[in-house]
């Protein structure tokens, strides 16, 4: 039987009190499933009053430094997360891009989110020109030969990776159920040279342009383990439509 997790990347929108009513509303509509992982990738302000609001809702941090503390103006620690998240997101096309965190960088997140016990959600994905230029492949191997560099197989089974190509997201274009299907069988491949058969166990999500009208199709791809969200889980009717979707999904 699959699992699914099913996330939602808010991104810089909500405030606290649009995060709390959103989870109290979320919480009400969906059923608690053992095989659905639902996660909310808040922003900051909002993890410490939705942290176990809902037990059918996991916590996630969109960003967080590497280091535990220091002179890093405007950053926020893993210890301050301590107790406010299960899930840290890291690697998003967003902070690679408009924030210039590069591979380096989140090879150290990833590191620092095992020592805390947060669960690591990796990001990875291709430009457009990439795409065209056919170097989707060699570009997401890349990605993880750098990012995952030094971690032992024990912490590289704990990590979720997400494909999300750079091109579908916020863009309404979505990889199509084939072209999301190759990529992920490529990187379920990647990740058994890396770790052998655990790389069954990793969960793969994708990620771009995900709503109620395209999950069911994605869902039933072989190596789609669940969906990152971005636009469509701003929304209580949307995100637990696809969350419902993804309950009939399972096979
Ligand atoms: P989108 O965002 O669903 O709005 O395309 C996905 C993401 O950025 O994680």
């Amino acid at each position: 039987m699959k699992k699914f997790k099913i996330a939602g990347n808010w991104k810089m929108y909500k405030t606290i009190e649009e995060s709390v009513k959103f989870i109290k509303e979320l919480d009400k509509k969906i059923n608690f499933n053992p095989f659905i992982e639902t996660i909310i990738f808040a922003p900051h302000t909002s993890l410490s009053s939705i942290y176990g609001l809902s037990a059918k809702i996991k916590t996630g941090a969109q960003n967080f430094h590497y280091e535990e503390q220091g002179a890093f103006t405007g950053e926020i620690s893993p210890i301050m997360l301590d107790k406010l998240v299960d899930f840290v997101l890291i690697g998003h096309s967003e902070r690679r891009q408009l924030f210039a965190e590069n591979d380096t960088a989140i090879n150290k997140k990833i590191k620092t989110a095992l020592k805390f016990g947060f669960s690591p959600l990796l990001c990875i994905g291709e430009t457009l020109d990439e795409r065209e230029n056919n170097l989707t492949l060699s570009r997401l191997e890349q990605q993880l030969d750098s990012d995952l560099e030094w971690l032992n197989i024990d912490e590289i089974k704990k990590i979720t990776i997400a494909y999300e190509p750079i091109w579908a997201i916020g863009t309404g274009k979505t990889a199509s159920p084939e072209q999301a299907q190759e990529v992920h069988h490529h990187i379920r491949s990647t990740m058994n040279n890396k770790i052998g058969d655990a790389s069954e166990d990793i969960a793969l999500l994708y990620g771009g342009s995900v709503k109620p009208e395209n999950c069911r199709l994605l869902l039933e791809q072989k190596d789609i383990d669940g969906l990152l969200i971005g636009g469509a889980s701003l929304k209580v009717d949307t995100f637990s439509a696809i969350i419902s979707i993804s309950i009939d999904s399972l096979i």
